[in-house]
Parts: structure tokens; sequence; C-alpha cells
């Protein structure tokens, strides 16, 4: 053997070598069970205005109620305005990383939220660690700045549903899912750790703070209305500026989706509601785009005071100059 073929040999060797090394690395962290993560020290309450204030969250702007039901049609009828049990099952694809399945919320002792302790529901709202131990996709649920009463007022209406046993699969990470969770670690796949939520909610009155509350940290108007990584879910651009990008609407593929920006520039969807009485009539007539994803239905179950709130802060924002394109634009594929 030649020294070249023998040196060649050795570093191709190696090269397989260091590859199996990482598929096992990848294999053996990319799902870690994070028990270290602290249950936060809160209890569900019997309080019957507890309880409403959560409803109103749950069917409201935390919008639980759209993603946890079971198929499409569900979610539909959800949208609509039916208090339908929040059994989960929906099929929800991050590609190319996961398909998720949304969780059973109704207190079924066997495949629902009967399983767990109030201390697990509440560590998986506030950390993003699920009741197993291991992190979800936090910008799925990006409640973690949500306030201590709001978060007793959401598990203290949970636990009074009326159990429905459905099981629910369990999330499937691709390989390249698991791979960038391993070795890429982005936050968005991590524990939410570090923050420090208010233990009391601002009160709901028509308040720039109390818009800012709702907007960044329940009903994650944030989220959708920003330049935002997908992937990684880090901000790549100014809060509430809009979002260019487009994907394809998970209700109807033939219809590419971008995010308004809701920044008060002249150039951005506020112009269009010159006053709050203008914007509290847009969202009550709920959805108007049927393949829009925005969940306008339980967005239309909001206060005035809370509506007024929201409007209230996104006009108190600096102006953003970005043109998003077209909002809502029908492809052929
Ligand atoms: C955008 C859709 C969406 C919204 C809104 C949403 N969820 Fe979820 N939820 C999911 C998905 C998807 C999963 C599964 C995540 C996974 O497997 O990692 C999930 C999982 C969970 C779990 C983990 C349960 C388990 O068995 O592991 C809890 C608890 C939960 N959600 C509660 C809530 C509550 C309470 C709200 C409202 C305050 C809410 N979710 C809003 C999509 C959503
Ligand atoms: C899941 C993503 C998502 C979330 C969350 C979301 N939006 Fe939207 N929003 C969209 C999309 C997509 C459109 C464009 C289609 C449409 O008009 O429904 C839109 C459109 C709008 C419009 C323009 C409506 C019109 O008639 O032209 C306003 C105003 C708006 N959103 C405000 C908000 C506010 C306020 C929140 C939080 C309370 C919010 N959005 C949360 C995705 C989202």
């Amino acid at each position: 053997m030649t020294m070249l073929k023998k040196v060649l040999l050795w570093a191709v060797g190696g090269v397989v070598a260091v590859a199996g090394g990482l598929l096992g690395w990848v294999l053996l962290t990319w799902d870690r069970v994070h028990d270290d993560v602290p249950i936060p020290a809160l209890e569900a309450s019997g309080d019957p205005a507890v309880i409403e204030r959560g409803r109103y969250l749950v069917r409201g702007p935390s919008h639980c109620s759209v993603c946890h039901m079971n198929n499409l049609a569900e979610v539909m009828r959800s949208e609509a305005g039916e208090e339908l049990p929040l059994r989960g099952g929906l099929e929800f694809p991050i590609d190319p990383l996961a398909v998720f399945y949304t969780a059973n919320l109704t207190p079924d002792p066997d495949t629902g939220i009967g399983r767990y302790t109030d201390g697990q529901l509440f560590r998986m709202l506030r950390h993003n660690v699920k009741p197993d131990g291991r992190a979800s996709l936090a910008p799925l649920m990006p409640f973690a700045n949500m306030a201590d009463d709001d978060l007793v007022a959401i598990v203290s209406y949970l636990r009074t549903g009326e159990p429905v046993r459905t099981e629910v699969p369990a999330a499937r990470w691709t390989l390249m899912g698991k791979a960038i969770s391993a070795l890429v670690r982005p936050a968005a796949f991590q524990p939410v750790l570090g923050h420090s939520p208010p233990a009391l909610a601002p009160p709901q009155e028509a308040t720039v703070e109390r818009g800012g509350y709702l907007a960044n940290s329940v009903a994650n108007c944030v989220g959708c209305h920003s330049p935002i990584d997908l992937a990684t879910g880090d901000m790549t651009g100014p809060a509430f500026s809009g979002n260019g990008l487009g994907e394809p609407s998970m209700i109807d593929p033939n219809v590419m989706l971008r995010m308004p920006n809701l920044t008060p520039d002249p150039g951005g969807v506020l112009a269009r509601f010159p006053s709050e009485d203008v914007w509290i009539r847009r969202f009550r007539a709920g959805r108007v785009v049927q393949a829009s994803i925005m969940p306008w239905g339980p967005y239309s179950n909001m206060s005035d005071e809370d509506l007024r709130a929201i409007y209230r802060y996104l006009n108190s924002l600096d102006p953003v100059a970005n043109d998003v394109g077209p909002t809502v634009e029908r492809i052929s594929r």
C-alpha cells in the first residue's frame, strides 16, 4: 500500500469515526430531560371568578382553543365560536424539523392533563418543559412572560373541563431536527429561563401597558407580526414590523400569507384603522380571509377594553417602514 493510500484511508476512517461519533452524540443528547428546571410555586384555584378569567384567556387572547383541537374541521368550528373540548391531536408540521401533535388538555386521567400535576402544567407554560421533562419548541407557546395570576387562571379553568379520551401521538423529530437540537442548540429548542414574569397582570383597562402585555406575552401578536427566523425563533428586525417571508397557509396551501406591519407607519396596516371603533368592529367580525392562520375567532371574544389596549399599544410604537408585499396571495402549484 502506498503511503498516499494509507494517509487517505486514515483520513476517510477519521471522517467516518467523527461522523459516527456525532450521530451517537445527536441521538443521545437531542431530547435531554430537563428535570433541573424548577416547578413554579403556583396552585390552581376553585374560585369561580378565577376559572371564568381562565376561560376568557383560553378561548380568547391566548387562543389555546384553536390549536388544541383534533382536526382542521374542529379548528374551524372552534374558530367560529363553538366551545369544543380541548382534546388535542391536531397534526402540526414544522418543516423540516418535526411533526407535532397538540396535546389533550381535557382532564382525562389516561390521555389528558388528568395525568399531570398543576406544577407540571405551570412549568410547561412558563419554561417550555413538557410534563415528561423534554423541551418543546418554545415559539409554539410563548407564554413565558405571562403573569402568575393569568397562569393560575388558565390551569384552574382547564381542570374544570369535561374529560375526553383522545390518544395523541408523540412528536416525531426528523434527523435534521434532532441534529440541530443537539449541535446548534437554538434557544427555541431549549427550556426558557432567566426571565421575570410579573405576579399580577395589568388590570383589564384600555392602557398602553395592558396592550403591550397582551400583544407580547398572551396573544402572541408579536410572534406572527415580526420578522422572525422560523428555524431559530430569533427576531431579525424590529418587533411588530411585519414579516414578508411568506408561508403557505396551513388551512389552504394554495394561499401564501405574509404578516402585515403593525407599527403606526403610513404604509402599515394600522393606517386602515383610523379609530378604535373601526378597530373593534374589525375584530368583532372575526375571520374574513378563510385561509388566514390568525386566530380571529378567539380574538373576537376579547373585551372592548383589551382590544382598545392593544390598539393604543401598537400606536405607541415607533413607526417602521417595512413593505411586506401582498399579505394574502393565491399561488398555483
Ligand atoms: C400555535 C398552537 C398552540 C397554541 C396556541 C397552544 N398550544 Fe399547547 N401545544 C401545541 C403543540 C403543537 C403541542 C405539542 C408540543 C410538543 O410535542 O413538543 C402543545 C403542547 C402543550 C402541552 C404539553 C402537554 C404534554 O402532554 O406534553 C401543554 C400543557 C399545552 N400545550 C398547553 C397549552 C395551553 C394552556 C395553551 C394556551 C394558553 C396552549 N397550549 C396554546 C400547540 C399550541
Ligand atoms: C398565527 C399568526 C398570527 C397571529 C398570532 C396574529 N396575526 Fe394578525 N394576521 C396574520 C395574518 C396571516 C394576516 C393576514 C391575513 C388576514 O387578514 O387575516 C393578519 C392580519 C392582521 C391584521 C389586518 C386585518 C385586515 O383586515 O386587514 C391586523 C390588524 C392584525 N393581523 C392584527 C393582529 C393582532 C392585534 C394580533 C394579536 C392580538 C395578531 N394580529 C395576531 C397572522 C397572525
